[in-house]
Order: C-alpha cells, then structure tokens, then sequence
C-alpha cells in the first residue's frame, strides 16, 4: 500500500501526524511510538516567555471527549530553541514546531528564531487555543488579523507555514480563506470547541479555568463539517483534525478533502493509538480496492445523495 501524501511542500510518509501538545518535544513517547513510521509530529506550542498554565484541574472527562484548559504552560522559545527543537529535529519524522503569541510582532520574532536555528521542516501558527486571555483565539475568529499575522510570519520563515484555526468562529471558509491571503502554505482544521462542565451538587465548575476546549470522538462530526468547509474554500493543502479514533476516521476527513490528518487525544488514552490507526487504514483501504492513501482524497461526491451503507 502507498501510503505517502505531499501536503504542499511537505512529503509525508503517510497522512498521520500527531497533533501539537498531546506528545511534548517528543521524548515523553520516545518509549511508546516509533516516530518513523509517523507521518510527522508537531511540538507542544511554545511562547515568547515562559508559562505556567492554567490553575488545576486542567482536564476534565466528558461522554466520549476530554475537556482542557491547560493555557499553553511551556518554557518559553529560549528553552525550545535549547532543548526543545534539538530533540525534535533528531526525529525521524516530518518535524513541526508549533508557536502562540500575543501580538504580531512575537509570532514573527519566534518564527524568524525558529527558521534561522534550522530542524523544523514547518512551522504550525496557532491562532486557536482558547485557553488564553491574551493571543490565542484572538487572532483566529478575525480575518483580517488572521490573514496579518499569517503575512507577518510568513515574511520571516524559509519553511512552509500551517495556520491553526478555531472552529469557534461563525465562517470558518472565511478565516481560512484569509490565511490563505496571507500566503500560508497549509491549513490545519480544527482546534477544541469551547465548552464547560460542573458539578450540579456543589454548583461549582469541572475546570480551574473554568471553560476550556472540547476534544476526542464528540467532536468528530463538528470537525469534519469544518473541514470540508475549509477544503472548500481554500486551494492550498488542509490538514484535519478533530476525535480521529480509527483508520476509518482518517479517510473520511480524507474523503472531504483533508490531505493529512493529525490525532490529538486518541494518543493521550492509548499512547500506542497512531500505529493501531495506521494499520486500520492500511486494511480500510486495502478492503475497499484501493492502492494508495492519495486515491481516497477528496471523493466526496454529495450531489450523489445520502449513502445507504457505513
Ligand atoms: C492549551 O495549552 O491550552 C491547549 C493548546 C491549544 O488548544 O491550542
């Protein structure tokens, strides 16, 4: 089975990543993952200063999702720059960083470090998390800022730039189509959706941040809606995520026009879950007749009608 995918300038092994924050810089799964067998991994996001995170409890367990407000804790881009991105550029995988800032000027100034040390081979934008007072999601829900920070950045990175976004927006074809103005190589669809839990007796939130973003197989169906709707309004490559759980997850976010997929919190209840969904895929695709990953892209065919098998 070929299983390669090119997402834009990036040549994958196959379309599995492993979504920023849910494997550190990579030594956390050292023992759990062969990481050449990966698509690709992208870094825990990091920040200009250092930060501690949101207070306790940061995660919370849900009907088939994880709600977290972990507030992008990091040791800061100095610290990446020294321990962080050497690690990572060991991998013998598709390297990403990952990079958060307040304003336009510390994006620029982590992605213009983080180009010039060389190991990354891209640089993930994270204009969603929805865990911050300052930046994040910020950025994200506004097209105009969204297409000025990814122009800012892309000015000062020799890698391809992949912008992030929140599906907590009314268009995200919108957001995505300003990234996209802004000159980003690659589009990565979707970050958490907000929500809350609390404890009815004590009338008390789950939470220390009190809300937080809702990931895991809940969210499956809002995400591929997201993506199909970016794929749509995009030409540059997308990459899907969202409650990817088993091989037949990956194709159908491939079916709507995602090239990659990256898996988030599949990982963080089953470290061993990429390869289990590798496999799954392989035996989805090789069942179904097909000799490439790259011929289930972008089949969808909705003028057809509903389809009456699963
Ligand atoms: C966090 O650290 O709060 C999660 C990262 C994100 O949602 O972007």
């Amino acid at each position: 089975m070929d299983l390669h995918t090119a997402l834009g300038p990036l040549q994958l092994r196959n379309p599995l990543i492993m979504a920023s924050g849910t494997f550190g810089y990579g030594w956390e799964f050292r023992d759990f993952l062969d990481y050449s067998r990966l698509g690709g991994v992208i870094a825990k996001t990091v920040t200009i200063r250092p930060r501690k995170g949101n207070p306790p409890p940061r995660t919370c367990e849900t009907a088939c999702g994880v709600l977290n407000s972990i507030g992008l804790p990091n040791g800061g881009i100095d610290e990446f720059l020294r321990v962080g991105l050497p690690y990572l550029s060991r991998l013998d995988t598709c390297r990403i960083a990952s990079i958060a800032g307040e304003t336009v000027d510390e994006f620029v100034e982590m992605a213009r470090r983080i180009s010039n040390q060389g190991g990354a081979d891209a640089i993930e934008v994270n204009i969603s998390c929805p865990n911050v007072k300052k930046g994040g999601m910020a950025f994200g829900a506004d097209a105009p800022a969204t297409e000025q920070v990814t122009r800012a950045v892309r000015a000062v990175c020799a890698v391809p730039v992949i912008v992030k976004l929140t599906p907590n927006v009314t268009s995200i074809g919108e957001i995505a189509a300003a990234a996209q103005a802004g000159g980003a190589d690659i589009i990565s669809a979707v970050n958490t959706f907000l929500g809350m839990a609390v404890s009815w007796p004590d009338a008390r939130p789950m939470l220390g941040n009190i809300v937080g973003g809702l990931s895991g197989p809940a969210i499956k169906p809002l995400a591929l809606r997201n993506v199909w709707e970016v794929a749509r309004s995009v030409d540059i490559p997308v990459m899907g995520v969202g409650g990817i759980v088993t091989g037949a997850d990956v194709l159908e976010f491939m079916t709507v026009g995602a090239r990659a997929v990256q898996i988030g919190t599949a990982s963080l209840v089953e470290p061993t879950a990429m390869e289990r969904i590798l496999s799954e895929m392989v035996a989805e695709l090789d069942e179904h007749g097909f000799s490439s990953a790259e011929q289930a892209l972008g089949r969808f065919k909705p003028s057809q009608g509903p389809s009456c098998c699963r």
